[in-house]
């Protein structure tokens, strides 16, 4: 297992490219299988999700291969296997995405359920909830959910829950409706932009869906569906990521590929911190030159604070002149990186789901651990600015959603290595 080494106190300087989004091409990549012919999707970042969830669509009969221009091709060669492992799903809960194609297209799934994570629980009851709206049997033996239905029929449904929206419940059933009989309304369907991508991947293939990036969504089932030629939308979350290295280090970053429209409550937080943030064209120029200013967070569904940033302001706001608090309100005991940011010499205190952050003058570079992989992230912006070495331990968890960190932020200066264990 790789660790990274990093020496903090450069200022991040110049400029970085934005992958394509890892949770908007997992869903798409799992829709192929309601596809008849090819689907070329450009932009899948090459990563260790994007591994796994290949290497499950492959067990499910799927050809999936990347051509020389780096574009993903998935083509359905063979609609036997239903069964998604347990073996596969544990290693990426994103897998249970296979459930509403499958369902849909072989009118059939078995998938493993998937335990909680660090995280913390992740039901998958609304995504079940929603294919026995559509008409779907469902049954739990030995850890497997089995689905089935001679043929789905459109519905309206109500697919909120108590932390609001589901993303991937709302890909789902989105999913599974596009081969259903009839019109289904989805109320309090997910509103974030990996959402209205699956919609617009599955709008080009053949599917009449409207709505997407609002509370409802309604789809008129086809009879089936074709390939297509898709790009899959900048990662807001890597975005964001950036942004929180370039302020933390006094930076100035230009950040390419950006959509600042899909980050609206990350860059008002940041200009509340007093973070300079200007579009230019397709990019963000990202600044900051004085003390932090301490604010409150609250992580929401989108258009909110995304639960995906909650750990990267937290290192931010460690270093704000003042107390600054957060609340997490989707997935309240997602602070793992609460203690390991403290051992770098912040001052954290939790209290429920919500944070204290007590601004300090200084990180200090410290042996750490990344136990997920957003919490790793906080760690990596921490050490950028930490006094001395930080050594993050475990990076196979940032490798799950951010490719090649260490080789594109020494690019603009970071000093930071991969090291094996
Ligand atoms: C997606 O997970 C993302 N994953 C997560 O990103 C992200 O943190 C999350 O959405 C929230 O934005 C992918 O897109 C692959 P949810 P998802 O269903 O869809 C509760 C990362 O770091 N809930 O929107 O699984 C749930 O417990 C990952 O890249 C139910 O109660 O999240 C949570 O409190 C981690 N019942 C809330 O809803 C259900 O059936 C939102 O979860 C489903 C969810």
């Amino acid at each position: 297992m790789d660790s990274l080494l990093i020496t903090g106190g450069n200022r991040l300087k110049g400029s970085i490219t934005v992958n394509g989004s890892k949770n908007a091409a997992l869903p798409i990549m799992a829709a192929c299988i309601l596809t008849e012919g090819e689907t070329v999707l450009k932009g899948v970042p090459q990563l260790e999700d994007i591994r796994h969830l290949s290497a499950l669509l492959e067990k499910l009969g799927v050809n999936v291969s990347r051509d020389e221009k780096g574009n993903l091709r998935l083509k359905v060669e063979d609609e036997m296997n239903c069964h998604a492992e347990y073996e596969l799903v544990r290693k990426m809960r994103a897998s249970v995405c296979v459930m509403g194609p499958l369902l849909a297209k072989r009118r059939r799934a078995q998938v493993s359920l998937p335990g909680g994570c660090n995280i913390g629980d992740r039901p998958v009851d609304l995504h079940i909830q929603g294919f026995q709206c559509l008409g779907a049997e469902s049954d739990l033996v030995g850890g497997d959910i089995y689905l089935k239905a001679k043929k789905l029929k459109g519905a309206e449904m109500f697919l909120g829950g108590p932390f609001g929206s589901t993303v991937l419940g709302t890909a789902n059933v989105l999913m599974a409706a596009t081969l259903a009989e009839g019109v289904t309304v989805i109320e309090s369907a997910a509103c974030e932009p990996e959402v209205i991508d699956l919609a617009n991947y599955l709008n080009a293939c053949g599917a009449r869906i409207i709505g997407q990036g609002t509370p409802r969504i309604t789809v008129e089932g086809v009879k089936e569906l074709h390939g297509c030629e898709h790009t899959v939308i900048p990662d807001r979350i890597e975005a964001g990521t950036f942004m929180m290295a370039a302020a933390i280090t006094n930076g100035d970053v230009l950040i390419n590929n950006c959509r600042l429209d899909h980050l609206m409550a990350v860059v008002d937080r940041l200009r509340a911190i007093g973070v300079n943030v200007e579009r230019k064209g397709d990019a963000v120029q990202v600044s900051s030159s004085r003390r932090l200013e301490p604010v409150s967070v609250t992580t929401q569904p989108y258009p909110g604070f995304p639960t995906d940033l909650q750990a990267q302001i937290m290192a931010l706001l460690a270093l704000a002149d003042g107390n600054s608090i957060i609340t997490e309100k989707i997935f309240p005991d997602r602070f793992v990186h609460v203690a390991e940011l403290n051992r770098m010499g912040a001052r954290l205190r939790k209290e429920g789901p919500t944070v204290i952050v007590e601004g300090v003058k200084n990180l200090v570079g410290a042996p750490v651990m990344a136990s997920d992989l957003r919490a790793s992230a906080a760690l990596v912006v921490a050490a950028l600015v930490a006094k001395g070495k930080t050594k993050i331990s475990r990076v196979y968890h940032i490798d799950r959603g951010y490719e090649r960190i260490e080789q594109r932020l020494a690019a603009i200066g970071a000093e930071i290595q991969r090291v094996p264990e």
